[in-house]
């Protein structure tokens, strides 16, 4: 199958300095990918150019198959959520909607069809008369999202739609957000700094680090095998440790056992020894950090005799340990690392 989109070594460069680097990216039809990284790393720079308002550097941008890499943003068939919602507040909210439509001349009968059916998507189509400033910010989205939608795109891009709104409208427009994606069958590109956005949302993650595809893959795939550092604290991985003989690793502190300092360890993993830096305690148990060789881990206990200053025996279950096999340094950077720790050597009893 052709992919909708497809990104092919696609680099951008400001004043010199690239913010988007030679990323390739397939989209199939009817997928939701998100695009996910920390502020900066070109995400919005990525839709841009799929968008057609900011032209690649270097690369080939391919629109169901076809070259796309020069055409104007008004020849691609692609809809765009902004963050800040863009509505016309002089319009109605039927009239915001069909206004693209009615700039690409589409017959009167047919807009009022498309219209409706698309507030009626957004489960809006009561406020139809209203104007933006009468409605709420997930209202106001939700006709960002039903005019983007009325024009029936081959592919949505969303920058952040969601990142204008509290809390707990933000879980809930989530779920509309899927419902509306199901519903249509639309492909979808969506850009967020929410992992949990992404994991909710997405079939496929891309994670961004610095201009830089770093990895990408099912959500599940990618939270449970992070491959670097960065990847797997963007995902809220806390411990990183250097295992001789293993390489880096991370794992959850629920995963951690805390047992005596003079505990003999069991088998099936790692064990290294520490003094217990803090305690929090949170009712049914309590995270501990502890000091290893200069390096704080957390772990999780029902142990609650532990005080600052204790001193204690982390055992890591190897089948629970992640292993990160890949390094996050772009060239041109300094990298970053993770110190080592003292390796106790254990010998299973
Ligand atoms: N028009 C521009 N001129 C110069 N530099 C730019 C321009 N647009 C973006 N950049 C730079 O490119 C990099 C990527 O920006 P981009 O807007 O794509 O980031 P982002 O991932 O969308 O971040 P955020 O999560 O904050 O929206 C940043 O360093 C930014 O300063
Ligand atoms: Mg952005």
């Amino acid at each position: 199958m052709t992919p909708v989109v497809q990104l092919k070594a696609v680099t951008r460069e400001f004043a010199g300095t690239a913010a988007v680097r030679e990323v390739d990216l397939t989209v199939t039809r009817g997928q939701f990918v998100a695009l996910l990284g920390p502020s900066g790393c070109g995400k919005t720079t990525t839709l841009r150019m799929i968008a057609g308002y900011l032209q690649p550097t270097s690369g080939t941008i391919l629109l169901e198959g076809r070259d796309a890499t020069r055409l104007p943003p008004e020849r691609r068939n692609i809809g765009m959520v902004f963050q800040s919602y863009a509505l016309f507040p002089h319009m109605t909210v039927a009239k915001n909607v069909a206004f693209g439509l009615q700039m690409r001349k589409v017959p009167a009968a047919q807009i009022r069809t498309r219209v409706h059916e698309a507030l009626d998507l957004v489960g809006l189509a009561h406020l139809a008369d209203r104007r933006p400033q009468q409605l709420s910010g997930g209202q106001q989205q939700r006709v960002a999202l039903a005019r983007a939608i009325a024009a029936r795109p081959a592919v949505l891009l969303l920058d952040e739609p969601l990142s204008n709104l509290d809390a707990r409208l933000r879980v809930q427009m989530r779920q509309e957000l899927l419902r509306i994606q199901r519903e249509t069958g639309i492909t979808a590109i969506l850009v967020t700094h929410d992992q949990e956005e992404a994991l909710e949302l997405a079939d496929s993650m891309v994670i961004l680090d610095r201009g830089r595809v770093v990895q990408q893959g099912h959500p599940r795939e990618v939270f449970r095998a992070p491959r670097t550092r960065f990847v797997a604290e963007f995902l809220g991985y806390e411990n990183f440790l250097d295992l001789p003989g293993r390489g880096r690793i991370t794992i959850r502190p629920e995963h951690v056992d805390v047992v005596e300092h003079d505990a003999a360890p069991p088998a099936g993993g790692e064990s290294v020894t520490g003094t217990v830096a803090a305690v929090r305690f949170r009712g049914t148990d309590c995270v501990v950090t502890v000091d290893v060789g200069g390096q704080n881990v957390l772990a999780t206990t029902t142990n609650d005799s532990l005080r600052a200053g204790s001193p204690v025996r982390l055992f890591l279950p190897l089948d629970r340990a992640i292993s990160l096999t890949g390094t996050d340094s772009v060239p041109g950077d300094g990298g970053q690392g993770t110190p080592s720790l003292q390796h106790q050597q254990e010998s299973p009893a």
